[in-house]
């Protein structure tokens, strides 16, 4: 079986990677990635040496590029991480994640159509739901929830859905989606919370909180993401949203705090910076659905995922300080500089 992994050069793209060629041994898997800033080969070191990956270089709006690589891999399933995942970075300026999440998802699907895969995967994200109350904990994310998104971002996402549902209607592709809350693990690009945080305490820099704080993520171990959609694509039902969430909802300031705690810094790095523009407050999500239809079950609990998590940032500091001496060094002094 060949799986076509766009955006396996990224975050949680790279761990899945990691992860099907790990379980998976009948699996080729090929990673299409534009390798913005976002993506580095660097990242997948160890995958490029086994013989059933393959790595392009090449962009998922480039349709001439797309519809090559599907002619020579003839892929059984594809699954689509690739996108701007950033909302800062869409507060900024949303262009590119309308071309990339929206035009790109819908030249995939193209050649998908052309080729006839048996499963086209979209890698979705709670933030299409928009947000919920701080002072009602007992409302949660379910697939039905309808669509009410915040951000540019968000809203390329949820557009990036739509039109997948549309295509499994109107020409019947088979189309799953994954809608996950945030994630955290390694290889995750320091502009996100968590690496942010940890890169920044190491090197006892400020850590930059917005607002008051008390916005609240259910955050997930990303290879029990990896382990839900391994399962979505071979078992899920074509034409189907699966929500993926752990049920660890935590306050930002409670993470950054216990950052400091595990990597004994001082609290006094905390810094409260100004609000990101139409913050949402709180995601939560409901995951009975993938439980009861596929069994799935977080399995890392957050006290030793962050554990694990801190451990390899410090392991791997090469990875993460090539990538803070970049085009990273602008964007912090833009996004930062007069917060
Ligand atoms: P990331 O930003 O770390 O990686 C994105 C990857 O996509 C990079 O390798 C980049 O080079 C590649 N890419 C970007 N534009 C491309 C293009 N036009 N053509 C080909 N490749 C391109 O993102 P991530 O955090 O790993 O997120 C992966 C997916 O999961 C995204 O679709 C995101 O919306 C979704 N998601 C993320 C989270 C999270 O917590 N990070 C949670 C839920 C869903
Ligand atoms: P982020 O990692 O960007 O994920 P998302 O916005 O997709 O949930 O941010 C997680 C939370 O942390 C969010 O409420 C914004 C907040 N945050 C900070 O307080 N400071 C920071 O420097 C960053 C990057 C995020």
């Amino acid at each position: 079986m060949t799986i076509i992994v766009t955006g396996g050069a990224g975050f949680i793209g790279s761990n899945f990677v990691y992860h099907m060629l790990a379980v998976h041994p009948d699996h080729k898997i090929v990673c299409l990635d534009k390798l913005t800033y976002a993506g580095n080969l660097s990242t997948l070191e160890k995958a490029v040496k086994n013989p059933r990956f393959r790595f392009v270089k090449a962009d998922i709006c480039d349709r001439r590029a797309v519809f090559e690589l599907f002619e020579e891999e003839k892929p059984d399933i594809v699954v689509n991480f690739a996108a701007e995942s950033h909302v800062d970075r869409s507060i900024d300026d949303p262009s590119v994640f309308l071309q990339t999440n929206i035009i790109g998802t819908a030249t995939l699907m193209d050649a998908c159509r052309e080729y006839g895969v048996s499963r086209f995967h979209q890698v979705s994200t709670d933030e299409v739901y928009g947000d919920l109350p701080l002072d009602r904990p007992d409302l949660f994310f379910t697939e039905s929830t309808p669509l009410h998104t915040s951000s540019p971002y968000s809203s390329s996402k949820a557009s990036a859905d739509l039109l997948a549902l549309a295509y499994h209607r109107t020409y019947g592709l088979p189309v799953t989606i994954s809608r996950c809350s945030n994630n955290y693990g390694p290889y995750h690009f320091p502009e996100k919370l968590i690496p942010l945080m940890i890169v920044n305490a190491l090197n006892d820099k400020p850590l930059p909180v917005y607002g008051d704080g008390k916005n609240v993520r259910d955050w997930l171990y990303v290879e029990d993401h990896c382990k839900a959609i391994d399962l979505i694509i071979h078992r899920g039902r074509a034409g189907e949203v699966y929500n993926v969430g752990g049920h660890n909802e935590m306050a930002n300031i409670d993470i950054v705090k216990l950052i400091c705690k595990i990597l004994g810094k001082p609290e006094s790095l905390i810094t409260f910076v100004g609000d990101r523009k139409g913050h949402d407050r709180r995601y939560a999500i409901d995951p009975s659905k993938i439980h009861s239809e596929l069994g799935w079950l977080p399995e890392t609990k957050f006290s030793d995922g962050i554990v694990k998590t801190v451990e390899w940032y410090l392991e791997n500091r090469k990875w993460w300080e090539t990538i803070i001496s970049g085009e990273y060094r602008d964007y912090y002094k833009k996004m930062y500089g007069d917060r």
